[in-house]
């Protein structure tokens, strides 16, 4: 723990009464002026802390803000969310940032943190609308021990966690959209942005990238009728690290569950999650487009669909339409 971290910790203990500069300066083994100056840093991070010099220091609050020692707190995690965290304040994007420090050596877990993005990335070129402090804006570091043909179930794996955060504190009934988008009521509310860096036959490390809408109160026009939030779906505005905190806690179970017994568990329950099975749908590939009715995702993650001229197609990816 840093001294900063040290100095949160000892303040949050507080539990409301004043703690006095003396005994944090005792306490921590560092001279009262370096007490004061992580003090002024805590504040600059938006921490609300009274001072006074006679009783010392307060602690009022927590910013409402993704800052790593949030999310590090209470947090039920091993390693997502617990060691490695970059935050930003603002960043062009997560992803490249992630990939970027994926390239210099970055370990499994590292997370990516960003308050707002100017180019937040989308899939096929598109872009991640990303408004300051409204959003969940994150990239994880993975370096699983697989096959690159297995990369593409990171992305289901990641569906499902998302899926599962989302229901476990909120009340709404997320559904996943093949191959990565989580809908409510229809609307898109959380996407994903799986990079996969490979070498030779074997993976050498992918960046999940999530982004999600928790309380945006409203979306540019082009999005209006496709994009939702939490807060737009329950009119309740929601704890952000709480939410990712859950994301992180559900996406460490579940990647190491697929990591250490396969994808059969985690696929089925993709399934139950999946508002595509059964459904007539047009998928819109690079090259050519192929309609049809969704029978089941295969072993490998793909999408398997008995097009209209009775054939069974496998998707890899593409745009999905439902009819
Ligand atoms: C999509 O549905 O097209 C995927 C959107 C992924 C957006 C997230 S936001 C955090 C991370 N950084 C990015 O630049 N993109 C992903």
């Amino acid at each position: 723990m840093g001294t900063k971290d040290e100095l949160l910790w000892y303040l949050r203990r507080g539990e409301g009464c004043w703690v006095s500069g003396e005994d944090l300066s005792g306490k921590m083994g560092i001279s009262r002026s370096a007490v004061w100056k992580q003090i002024s840093r805590l504040r600059q991070e938006g921490y609300a802390i009274r001072s006074s010099s006679k009783k010392g220091y307060l602690f009022l609050g927590v910013p409402e803000m993704l800052l790593p020692a949030e999310i590090r707190e209470g947090i039920g995690t091993e390693i997502f969310g617990r060691r490695d965290i970059a935050y930003f304040g603002e960043l062009d994007s997560t992803n490249r940032k992630a990939k970027e420090m994926a390239a210099e050596g970055a370990p499994e877990g590292t997370l990516v943190v960003a308050e707002e993005q100017s180019r937040g990335r989308g899939r096929i070129g598109r872009s991640w609308y990303s408004p300051a402090r409204e959003g969940i804006y994150m990239s994880l570091i993975l370096r699983p021990k697989l096959p690159p043909n297995e990369a593409p179930k990171i992305t289901l794996v990641t569906g499902v966690s998302v899926a599962e955060a989302l229901l476990a504190v909120t009340p709404l009934q997320p559904a996943i959209k093949w191959p990565n988008d989580i809908l409510v009521n229809g609307r898109k509310i959380c996407g994903i942005l799986t990079e996969t860096s490979t070498e030779m036959d074997a993976i050498d490390f992918v960046v999940v990238g999530v982004g999600m809408n928790v309380n945006t109160p409203e979306f540019p026009d082009e999005l209006n009728e496709i994009g939702t939030s939490i807060y737009l779906e329950t009119g309740k505005a929601f704890d952000r690290v709480t939410l990712l905190q859950e994301f992180l806690h559900q996406f460490e179970q579940l990647y190491f569950t697929f990591l250490k017994s396969g994808f059969e568990s985690i696929g089925k329950r993709w399934g139950e999650l999946s508002i595509l099975m059964g459904k007539d749908v047009t998928v819109q590939m690079i090259d050519r487009s192929c309609s049809g009715r969704v029978l089941k995702l295969d072993r490998d993650g793909a999408l398997i669909i008995r097009s209209e001229n009775g054939e069974l197609e496998k998707i890899y990816s593409g745009d999905i339409h439902i009819h």
